[in-house]
């Protein structure tokens, strides 16, 4: 059989291993090569050195701008695409008021179908090459999503949302159609092409304990699923929630008590964590993930970046769309590094793109697959051009490293500095000004 291979040539920047201090651990090639062949990276080094073994391969000349590895998103809602940046409220009633009525609208599978799509080419034309989607209650919103990122071999993971109280009717399940649902779904795309499936109880407060029951389950029924949910975001949810479980000694107990809090266990926010919710966040090898844009939106509180590091929990940056206001991770990383400012321990641009590659595909046990540029792993990556607007070129002037680079273009830049997309090898983005030059 005649594989196609492929020379990528660009100034390339990843982390091969995982790290808790990245910005000694990051390994840059100033004119690097990737080769990739059959879906996967197959070498990675110095060009002179790369090019002498595979001279005989068609070459793709990225020369001046920055190959990383596809970005990913670890906490957002599909369904919230159409709502983003929608003016006015904090988390309880932009839920009653926004949310849940545009989720209703995923009853139809003509709707799932059609969000689905515009959903994944935002990703794609973000950099984003897999995330962490919620769906809806409805079964027919999983399928619809699995079934686009399926459709270009994407590495994806979501789950039903689980609720079946403290929200409108029309979105209730049960806890016994919320345990057939999800155990249905699980069967039918979990571990299928690159699909991983993941329990999705919304948060605390629309899941009786009965319900939270029927998951604990399953959840350990399939120790390699992941569990997706919201813990601590919102201080008024704080409180909701120690009057609905007064048993419980915090709010990630309410989980913990549910077998939630473990490997693959992704808690979107954790705004407002006791020392001991931390202490046991990073025993438990779960994941924190911090979502700036979001938490500024909703003016729900800044991420403790220092306790969260003390403590070495688990971080991945996640854009949390709708209550998230872009798809872009890079932007997220300027936000994050924001809002780290304001806690007196700035984020460096390379612990960022750690968050957003190496660090969740470790603490996700997929870094075998994706999250860093090894031989072996899927070829998801991504190209960053320095130069894509007038104020980025004269800023690009004055900078000669690739972390520098980076922070400007997390500060200034948008989906156009992504000049282009590859998930498994094939090029799914080709930035419009790229395309005009080739037509
Ligand atoms: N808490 C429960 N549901 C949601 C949601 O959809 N978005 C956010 N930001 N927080 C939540
Ligand atoms: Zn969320």
């Amino acid at each position: 059989m005649n594989i196609k291979t492929t020379l990528y040539r660009a100034n390339i920047l990843h982390f091969p291993v995982a790290t808790l201090t990245p910005d000694t651990q990051a390994v840059m090639f100033d004119d690097g090569a990737l080769v990739v062949a059959n879906q996967k990276i197959i070498a990675l080094g110095h060009y002179n050195d790369i090019s002498r073994q595979y001279s005989k391969v068609n070459t793709v000349d990225y020369r001046g701008r920055l190959l990383v590895p596809g970005l990913i998103d670890s906490h957002l809602h599909y369904p919230q695409t159409e709502m983003i940046a929608q003016y006015g409220k904090q988390l309880l009633a932009w839920l009653q008021n926004y949310t849940f009525p545009t989720e209703n609208k995923f009853e139809s599978v003509e709707y799932c179908e059609h969000i689905a799509n515009i959903f994944i080419r935002q990703l794609i034309d973000n950099g984003t090459t897999t995330a962490l989607a919620f769906s809806t209650v409805h079964k027919q919103s999983v399928d619809a999503l699995f079934t686009a990122a399926s459709s270009l071999n994407m590495s994806f993971v979501t789950g039903k949302v689980c609720m079946d109280r403290h929200c409108p009717e029309y979105l209730q399940d049960t806890p016994a159609s919320a345990q057939s649902d999800s155990d249905e779904l699980i069967a039918r795309w979990h571990g299928k092409g690159r699909n991983l499936y993941a329990l999705t109880p919304r948060f605390a407060p629309t899941s009786s304990s009965a319900q939270l029951a029927a998951l604990s389950e399953l959840a350990q029924q399939y120790p390699d699923v992941f569990v997706q949910t919201h813990l601590s975001e919102n201080a008024h949810e704080v409180e909701w929630v120690r009057s609905l479980y007064p048993e419980h000694s915090s709010y990630l107990d309410v989980y913990a008590n549910f077998n939630m809090v473990r490997k693959r266990a992704v808690f979107g926010h954790c705004l407002h964590l006791s020392e001991d919710e931390w202490s046991q966040l990073a025993e438990s090898g779960a994941t924190a993930a911090f979502c700036p844009t979001s938490n500024l939106f909703l003016g729900s509180g800044l991420f403790d970046i220092q306790a969260a590091k003390r403590h070495q929990v688990n971080i991945a940056l996640a854009t949390d769309v709708g209550a998230g206001t872009t798809f872009n991770m890079l932007r997220t990383y300027g936000e994050a590094y924001k809002v780290s400012q304001l806690k007196h321990a700035p984020i460096s641009p390379l612990e960022g793109l750690y968050m957003m590659t190496q660090g969740p595909a470790q603490a996700y046990d997929l870094a075998d697959s994706i999250g860093n540029l090894n031989p072996g792993t899927y070829a998801d990556f991504i190209i960053l051009d320095p130069h894509f607007n007038s104020l980025s070129q004269l800023r690009i002037k004055q900078l000669n490293n690739a972390s520098d680079i980076l922070f400007a273009l997390s500060l200034i830049g948008d989906d156009r500095a992504i000049e282009a997309t590859y998930i498994a090898g094939n090029q799914q983005k080709i930035s419009m000004e790229k395309s005009h030059v080739l037509a």
